[in-house]
């Protein structure tokens, strides 16, 4: 990401309203690798509009996937069938999407061609050897840059290993699945700690096995998989951030409808009633395993919580709108977050950098950080450079509603990779502070 394009945002009273967030980046990724490797047609409603899921249709495009997107997030593929996508022509472009990298190298490590993935200068620095190790001890063998992209995978006929991460990781977990189904043999992972589950049930619902139990999952390699019609529920993590600022804001009250409730990313929900906040969230329909309904948050109390380390690996992509629940008040303690130094930016450096700049108290910790919100003064505002991350730029967008006067993210164009109306959303859900009355 290149250019950084300026928000102002206005100080707020309260959230109100009742809206829906765009279609979830990880479950749209895995349905149009998923359809890409079936056979036959599938329609993908909802498709994620960001950037990140776009840069996973680009790269199936490449690999001669026919793919037809539609009016209203509907994204038609053509799947190609088991083991016959094509040797591309030129490299593979992930952008900034890590999922899009490391996924679609457990798919190429089984595909009998050399293909090059490269990626934004953000992705460039993400660590890749936690899918280039269990690739190439499946067969495949990958260059790059002393464990960093670009990659040049040489695909060849892989076979079952049982892989034992050694960090919780819902990629590294899906790379390895994605390579098992194209090897021969049952490939096993163990994970340290359960993450999101949603290649294992996106598996099943193209009709595929996979067997969980406990925190092993095993697929058999060369099963086919057959093309589906499904609809991708709201992203959780992009709704995170308006429940966030509803529970930050007292008197706020926030309804978010046809949102994913999977419960290895919904732990969201148990954090904000900690903090004091009062939450409904109902279950209205499961569609292909995954469970979507209605959640509302209403802002009550400010209190101070801990998140340890063992809540981390479901938490993940929450920690910066936690992060923000206490640039209004209370207090946030994070603790065993290290891998939050490993994502599209180093967070817990840009978060605390960029609470600091809104003037709300933030230290860093090796694995975690501190922020202590304002008891009686609202903080000051300020610049926060969302450093072309798109989580820190939501989430400096909701701590700056808490300030005294305006300020400014730079670097917020960055929402496009997972929320491409944030901004016009969140004009239309506050109600402007006047500076008069109660904070
Ligand atoms: C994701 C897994 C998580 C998460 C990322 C999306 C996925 O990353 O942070 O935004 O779709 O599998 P890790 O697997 O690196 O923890």
């Amino acid at each position: 990401m290149r250019s950084f394009p300026a928000v102002t945002i206005a100080p707020a009273r309260r959230l109100h309203g009742r809206l829906r967030v765009p279609g979830d980046k990880s479950i749209a990724h895995r349905y149009a690798i998923l359809a890409a490797l079936a056979d036959g047609r599938s329609s993908l409603a909802n498709y994620a509009p960001g950037a990140d899921c776009r840069s996973t249709l680009a790269v199936l495009r490449r690999l001669g996937v026919e793919e037809v997107e539609g009016p209203a997030g509907m994204v038609t593929v053509l799947g190609r069938g088991f083991g016959r996508l094509c040797s591309p022509s030129a490299p593979l472009d992930a952008g900034n999407s890590g999922t899009t990298m490391r996924l679609m190298a457990g798919v190429l490590a089984g595909h009998p061609f050399s293909s090059t993935m490269v990626g934004d200068a953000s992705l460039s620095r993400r660590p890749m050897r936690r899918v280039i190790a269990p690739l190439e001890q499946m067969g495949a063998r990958i260059e790059s840059v002393d464990g960093h992209a670009p990659l040049t995978i040489e695909g060849s006929a892989l076979h079952a290993i049982a892989h034992e991460p050694s960090v919780p990781s819902a990629q590294v977990k899906s790379a390895v699945l994605l390579a098992g189904l194209h090897a021969d043999g049952t490939t096993r992972v163990t994970e340290p700690a359960s993450t999101r589950d949603h290649t294992e049930r996106a598996v099943r619902a193209f009709g595929g096995e996979v067997a969980s139990d406990g925190l092993t999952v095993s697929i058999r390699g060369g099963q086919r998989l057959a093309g589906q019609s499904l609809t991708v529920p709201g992203d959780f993590s992009s709704a995170a951030f308006w429940l966030a600022a509803a529970a930050a804001l007292p008197g706020s009250r926030v309804t978010i409808e046809d949102v994913g409730l999977n419960p290895t990313r919904s732990a969201l929900l148990d954090v904000l009633r900690r903090f004091g906040a009062r939450v409904d969230a109902v279950v209205t329909a499961t569609e292909a395993f995954e469970p979507r309904g209605t959640v509302t948050v209403e802002g009550d109390r400010t209190g101070a919580i801990e998140i340890a380390p063992d809540e981390v690996p479901g938490l993940i992509d929450e920690l910066p709108a936690i992060a923000a629940l206490a640039a209004h008040g209370g207090q946030v303690t994070v603790r065993g977050a290290a891998e939050l130094r490993v994502k599209e930016s180093d967070r817990i450096a840009a978060l605390v950098a960029g609470f600091r700049a809104l003037g709300i108290d933030a230290d860093e910790r090796p694995d975690g950080f501190v922020v202590r919100g304002p008891s009686s003064t609202r903080p000051t505002g300020g610049v926060a450079d969302a450093r072309g991350d798109h989580r820190m730029a939501m989430a400096f967008a909701i701590a700056a509603l808490g300030a005294e006067r305006s300020s400014t993210i730079s670097g917020a164009d960055a929402v496009v990779i997972s929320y491409p109306g944030f901004f016009e959303t969140l004009d239309r859900l506050v109600a402007p502070f006047d500076g008069i009355g109660e904070l």
